[in-house]
């Protein structure tokens, strides 16, 4: 899917396949099938004179993405139409458009997160790859859902957030990002949960109504299921996110949770409004729990 060509020297061994795989996890959530990028990695010197000559700012960046598609406002995910028009019946792709790395800004950047160059590498492809579909960061909004595909992208080719974990602002910031994602047609509720594995990890989830109401997830249940599936059973936080009204737990949620995290933070708020935070032993005091089996 990417076409990598590399001007500068140091590109570590297992880069190109990470990147790889960080766009073709982009564009399974996205819904685009066989979509090309051309990727540069080339030296600050080189990405500055891009950078003036494209956008008339004369200076060094980590990275610069130029698209192809104009996805109106939206991302792929909401324009399939488009995207089936835009396939190249020759090479049988839809191609999304330019990328360049600048491999000094991401050695300083691995450095001074403490990671992997590769690792940064893929997280510049995640950002710019997400640029190509049509994402932004020009409103805090539009900041937030790039940020929550960034950390679904990193974490779906198992590459999580390492060292310092999200404030517990970003979290609700996250869980109101997952507003959007919401399945609520019967009670029109929309709930986002973002939720704060022990190690680090982030998981996202949102409300699933059915037809047949009582088979319902809740937002929160939504996350610590994909946490738990990946492995993650110890929970540090989850915010919830209400998006006409302020969701705290019901109860079989509180004891979902429970399970993965008896005294977990649980923040809870109103989109656009100051969320509230209290612990979970708080909202399900006296609980049972898997210690009480083994009594
Ligand atoms: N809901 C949640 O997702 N989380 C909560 O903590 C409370 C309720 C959802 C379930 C249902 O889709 C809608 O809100 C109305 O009950």
């Amino acid at each position: 899917m990417l076409d990598i060509e590399c001007a500068a020297a140091g590109l570590p061994k297992d880069a190109p396949a990470l990147m790889e795989r960080v766009a073709r996890s982009v564009c399974r959530l996205e819904g685009v099938d066989g979509a090309g990028a051309y990727v540069r990695v080339v030296d600050d010197e080189t990405i500055r004179a891009v950078n003036a000559a494209q956008r008339g700012l004369d200076r060094a960046t980590d990275v610069l993405s130029f698209p192809t598609v104009d996805f109106r406002g939206g991302t792929a995910r909401d324009n399939a139409a488009l995207i089936r028009r835009e396939y190249d019946p020759d090479t049988g792709l839809c191609f999304l458009g330019d990328i360049i790395i600048s491999i000094d800004r991401a050695r300083e950047q691995a450095d001074e997160y403490g990671h992997s160059l590769a690792r940064e590498l893929g997280y510049l492809t995640a950002h710019a790859m997400l640029h190509l579909c049509g994402y932004d960061h020009m409103t805090d909004g539009d900041r937030a859902k790039m940020r929550a595909m960034e950390d679904r992208v990193m974490a779906d080719v198992s590459l999580p957030r390492e060292g310092g974990s999200l404030t517990d602002g970003e979290l609700f910031e996250r869980a109101c990002a997952m507003l959007d994602m919401a399945y609520a047609p019967y009670s029109k509720f929309r709930v986002g949960a973002c939720l704060l594995t022990e190690d680090g990890r982030v998981f996202t989830g949102c409300n699933v109504e059915n037809a047949s109401l009582g088979v319902t997830i809740c937002a929160e249940r939504t996350a610590a299921v994909k946490a738990v599936s990946e492995g993650a059973t110890k929970f540090a936080a989850i915010a919830i996110a209400g998006e006409s009204g302020v969701a705290w737990p019901c109860g079989i949620c509180r004891q979902f949770l429970r399970e993965f995290g008896p005294r977990m933070r649980v923040i809870v708020g109103k989109k656009g409004g100051k969320p509230e935070t209290a612990a979970l032993d708080e909202l399900l005091p006296h609980s049972f729990g898997p210690e009480d089996l083994l009594k």
